[in-house]
């Protein structure tokens, strides 16, 4: 069996979902339900006794020692993160608590439980730590990208929580002997994306008739992966990765983010045109840009790429289609997430009035 923490959020249950489709490996589930989590997604699962799902906090030292104990999975993948940017410029507590203090309490109850392990199984085991590429900081224009050794240079509350909880991994490791991987992901988009993330909310407000923020200028570079091959990566890793490394997951897509909200525009003027005939390009408005914006993100995955013969499947053209189709056939799912917290959440953030 494999714990996995955070998977009923979007990259979590993607990865919960791809693994259960490929092994009969059980997944412990252990999620908070914040916000972000979504049992709905995982609704293809219901009644399946490989999928094992437990509400409660990373921080619970207690409750993860006891489903350690219990279950006595041969790795932790940890996915469990405040993970949105523009949340943590308006509040960063839940960001430090969990992100930082919660990622220390679940590395010291996995510490405990593997220190007592038996040898072989010891040897065998490892802890996945799921980051972003948001630790590096931003890159001019000209700069080449990310490496695994560029500097740490988070800018953003959201960054310097996942920054803090990276070097916690490294230090366990290098201290406490822990077997641990870490990843640092680009942006990744696809099926399942809370829609307070840029393509997603691109998709819901346009088909909605409602206005397409953009911040700034709209020139800030993203680097973009495919959700599924991200999942892809981190399975590949946690099977052959050397303990102790890190290692970049990108898929060599940068684009600006105005390029990407017309690419969307374009994929739904084609798929589900406007009954008034006109563009969905027509909605876009250029709003504040975001204090401390990154302007530029790129990951360079050649570790990734040459140690471990990692290829992501999907162009962002094949991904972005593929993307804008799910979220046409899925307006339910996207209408119970809107039923919930998630308004608030606009208003909060673009002081848009509420509707009844
Ligand atoms: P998400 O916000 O969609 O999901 C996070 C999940 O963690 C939710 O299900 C939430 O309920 C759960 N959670 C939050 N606090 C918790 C706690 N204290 N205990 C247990 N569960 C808790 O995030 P995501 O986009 O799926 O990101 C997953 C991970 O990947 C995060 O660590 C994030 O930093 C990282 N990452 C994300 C991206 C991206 O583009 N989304 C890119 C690179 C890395
Ligand atoms: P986001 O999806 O929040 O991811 P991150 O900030 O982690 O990269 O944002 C992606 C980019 O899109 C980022 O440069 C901010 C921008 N953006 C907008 O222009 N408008 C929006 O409404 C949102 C949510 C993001």
């Amino acid at each position: 069996m494999i714990l996995v923490t955070g998977g009923a959020g979007f990259i979590g249950a993607n990865f919960v979902l791809d693994w259960l489709a490929r092994h009969d490996e059980p997944v412990l589930n252990l999620d908070k339900l914040t916000y972000a989590g979504n049992l709905e997604t995982l609704a293809s699962l219901r009644g399946d006794a490989r999928h094992v799902f437990v509400q409660g906090d990373i921080g619970d030292g207690a409750l993860v020692g006891r489903l350690l104990a219990e279950h006595r999975p041969r790795a932790v993948i940890n996915f469990a993160a405040e993970s949105h940017v523009d949340r943590s410029i308006h509040g960063a507590e839940d960001f430090i608590q969990t992100n930082i203090v919660g990622t220390f309490r679940l590395l010291e109850a996995v510490r405990a439980h593997w220190s007592d392990l038996p040898e072989a199984d010891k040897a065998a085991f490892r802890f996945l730590h799921v980051s972003t590429d948001e630790v590096y900081g931003s890159l001019a224009p000209d700069e080449p990208a990310f490496t695994e050794s560029h500097r740490t240079e988070p800018n953003s509350p959201y960054s310097a929580s996942k920054a803090a909880s990276d070097h916690l991994v490294r230090a366990w490791h290098h201290t406490h002997g822990l077997p641990v991987l870490t990843t640092n992901c680009s942006n990744n988009y696809g099926p399942f994306h809370f829609p307070e993330k840029l393509i997603p909310l691109m998709i819901v407000n346009a088909l909605a008739g409602k206005a397409l923020p953009v911040y700034g200028d709209g020139m800030q570079v993203r680097d973009w992966l495919y959700v599924k091959d991200h999942c892809s990566a981190i399975r590949r890793v946690l099977e052959a990765g050397r303990v102790g490394e890190i290692y970049n997951v990108g898929g060599w897509n940068e684009k600006p983010n105005i390029e990407i909200v017309h690419t969307i525009c374009a994929l739904l003027d084609e798929l589900r045109p406007r009954a008034d005939g006109a563009s969905y390009t027509t909605q876009i408005t250029h709003v504040k840009d975001r204090p401390g914006h990154d302007r530029r993100y790129a990951i360079d995955a050649r570790k990734l790429e040459a140690e471990l013969g990692w290829k992501p499947a999907e162009t962002f053209e094949t991904g972005i289609r593929k993307t804008v189709q799910w979220y046409l056939d899925h307006p339910d799912w996207v209408a119970h997430v809107q039923s919930g917290a998630y308004r608030q959440w606009v208003q909060t953030q673009y002081g848009a009035p509420a509707t009844a």
